[in-house]
């Protein structure tokens, strides 16, 4: 399969956008004992990302290919070459294997990048911007903040930050050391889940209450247009999603990522499913496909079923590598968390999480 990939962009040349691309690891950091960043030396030409987006990794493992999203934590108006931080998750397949078997000099097939976890930046603004982070969910947070400080001389960074303990507390000299350099534009709050000896700042889960008391004052006080960046574990960023939108700021100014969703149960009744296959068009790479899809098959499963390199990553609705827009037909869609409002309404779907609704449908993968 990994083959198949690097062989069609070398076939049809320069005229089409590459989807993949393969990196060289330059550099392996040990950011924590459980967590690594790996930098990438520049491809040609340099990679081309956003503050806040993500990599798809692709890999070969055991025979089979596993893919993986990892934010990039750098930042592409500070940091010479891009990066992820690998936060080791307990009996995790890939994540294990970054954090052992990463080297510098390997090479590492992954997807271009992608993510709605973004926002503008100008010299002129001047705004407040609160981060809210649990856990590994500071790496994207990392490269906007170091993307702020550098951009926009009159904006300030408000950092909620929670990790487990004092030793898990990613970036934690690279964050130092950035309040240094940037005096009074950095202001950064720990709190540790589980602290050991010698902690005396908050402590506990990062709760609605928490949020809502560091950043009250704040957003009364400096009269600011406000922006806000959450990632982390799912109730910590829908605890404090509530927490802000009761401060009164708009939905439109939170951003959110999510790693992980927690897979609800599916509704099995009989009666509720619809037990038609449904022949479906896909487009892909400007090439129509007809594509059955079974009952409870979605658009993406019926795909790579049928032998199509259709993109793909986490599965779950999160990262939107399997992006496509609807151009007939209705699809019906159990997971859009990845998918921005303006996307929606201009008809994009997930292909991992839809499934066709009638035999109309036709999607272009883009
Ligand atoms: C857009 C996006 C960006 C991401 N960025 C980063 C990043 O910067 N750094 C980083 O370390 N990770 C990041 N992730 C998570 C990453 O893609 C993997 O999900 C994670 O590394 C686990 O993969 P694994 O192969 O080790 O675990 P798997 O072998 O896939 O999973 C092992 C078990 O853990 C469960 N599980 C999987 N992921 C999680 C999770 N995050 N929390 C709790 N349980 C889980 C699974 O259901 C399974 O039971 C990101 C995910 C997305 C969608
Ligand atoms: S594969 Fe990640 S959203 Fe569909």
């Amino acid at each position: 399969m990994l083959f198949n990939l690097f062989k069609k962009n070398k076939d049809e040349g320069d005229h089409k956008e590459e989807a993949y691309l393969t990196l060289r690891i330059r550099e392996t950091v040990r950011e924590t004992p459980d967590t690594l960043t790996v930098y990438f030396e520049q491809p040609e030409p340099f990679l081309d990302y956003k503050p806040g987006q993500f990599l798809t990794l692709i890999l070969e493992l055991n025979g089979k290919q596993e893919r993986r999203s990892y934010s990039l934590s750098t930042s592409p108006f500070v940091d010479p070459f891009p990066g992820i931080t690998v936060k080791r998750l307990e009996g995790g397949l890939v994540s294990n294997h970054i954090n052992d078997q990463f080297f510098p000099g390997k090479r590492v097939t992954v997807m271009k990048p992608l993510g709605n976890f973004v926002s503008d930046y100008h010299s002129q603004n001047r705004r407040l911007y609160g981060m809210i982070a649990g856990g590994s969910g500071i790496t994207p947070i990392m490269g906007i903040i170091k993307t702020i400080l550098i951009n926009e001389p009159l904006s300030t960074v408000h950092l909620l930050y929670c990790s487990r303990s004092q030793d898990s507390i990613i970036f934690n000299e690279a964050i130092e050391a950035l309040q240094k350099s940037n005096p009074g534009r950095l202001q950064v709050s720990h709190q540790l889940s589980q602290p050991t000896d010698g902690w005396e700042g908050p402590c506990g889960r990062l709760d609605k209450g928490r949020v809502v008391g560091y950043f009250k004052n704040l957003l009364k006080e400096s009269g600011l247009e406000s922006r806000f960046f959450i990632c982390g574990p799912e109730g910590m960023m829908r605890s404090s999603q509530d927490a802000l939108i009761e401060l009164g700021v708009p939905r439109e100014a939170i951003r959110t990522e999510s790693f992980y969703l927690d897979k609800v149960e599916k509704n099995t009744d009989e009666e509720t499913q619809d037990l038609l296959s449904r022949s479906i068009t896909v487009e892909l790479e400007g090439s129509e496909h007809v594509v059955d899809v079974l009952p409870g098959k979605t658009i993406l499963e019926a795909g790579l079923e049928e032998g199509l390199d259709m993109p793909y990553s986490c599965q779950s609705g999160l990262c939107t590598a399997c992006r496509g827009r609807l151009i007939a037909g209705k699809v019906t869609m159990d997971e859009d968390a990845g998918l921005s409002e303006k996307e929606i309404a201009e008809g994009f779907i997930l292909c991992c999480s839809s499934k066709p609704a009638d035999s109309e449908v036709k999607v272009r993968i883009e």
